[in-house]
């Protein structure tokens, strides 16, 4: 009576593809299981066996058209041909005057390089030591080491196209601002030195993680004569 497509079609949208969501959406936990156990490297070659399984097309990803830019991963989860190989690779679509927010990679060290644009970078290692800031120009690379705290925005009005490396295949990104206002106003509040802050308010207008791109400062935005609404 009901064709297997009606099913299909059905069935769909409970497995929904997971747009403005930075995090790699898991597309197959059931062979990322079963490369991890593989015996031998030929076993796992085998799980693996179209050369569709070999590719991954990072403009296929439906974030890739955000007018806000993007981070698109291809990691162990969105391609799970690179289950414990331990890298990863993202292509990163700056709008104009986009930025990336401050965040950092626990369980990678982080080597970006510029496709095109000019995109200025802050790295702070640590307390107490230098914060490195390169403006990341054409095929000019840079390293966030793994833990460092980084943030960039690309200062043209143009959109700007970077290739950030990782040395995990599941490398991870925690956004600072939306995370420090996951635990209690008064400990915020403490946090900044300064009790009578509104932190509720403060905190008000931080973007979720979304595609993992932001815009940034009205600066470049009035430089560019781009008005954008709050995304
Ligand atoms: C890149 O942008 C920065 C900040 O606006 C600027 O200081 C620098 O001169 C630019 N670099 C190039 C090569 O245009």
């Amino acid at each position: 009576m009901f064709s297997p497509l009606f099913f299909l079609t059905f069935l769909l949208p409970l497995f929904p593809v997971h747009a403005d969501q930075a995090k790699s959406h898991t597309t197959n936990p059931d062979l990322n299981a079963r490369l991890k156990t593989a015996a031998t490297n030929f076993d796992r070659q085998a799980l693996l066996p179209q050369d569709s399984d070999w590719y991954y097309d990072f403009e296929q990803h439906p974030n890739y058209n955000s007018a806000v830019g993007a981070v698109i991963t291809a990691d162990a989860a969105s391609f799970p041909a690179l289950t414990n190989l331990g890298i990863s690779i993202a292509l990163l679509k700056l709008a104009p005057c986009g930025m990336l927010p401050p965040h950092l990679h626990p369980r990678a060290t982080n080597l970006v390089t510029a496709i095109t644009g000019n995109t200025t970078t802050w790295m702070i290692g640590e307390n107490g030591v230098k914060t490195v800031r390169v403006d990341l120009t054409p095929l000019r690379v840079t390293i966030f080491p793994r833990g460092s705290l980084h943030v960039m925005q690309n200062n043209d009005c143009e959109p700007a196209l970077l290739i950030s490396a990782l040395n995990s295949d599941d490398s991870g990104t925690l956004n600072i601002l939306p995370s420090l206002w996951s635990v209690p106003q008064d400990i915020i509040r403490a946090g900044f030195g300064d009790a009578s802050i509104n932190a509720e308010d403060l905190g008000k207008y931080i973007p979720e993680v979304g595609t993992g791109a932001i815009i940034g400062s009205m600066e470049c935005q009035q430089r560019c004569g781009i008005v954008h609404g709050k995304e």
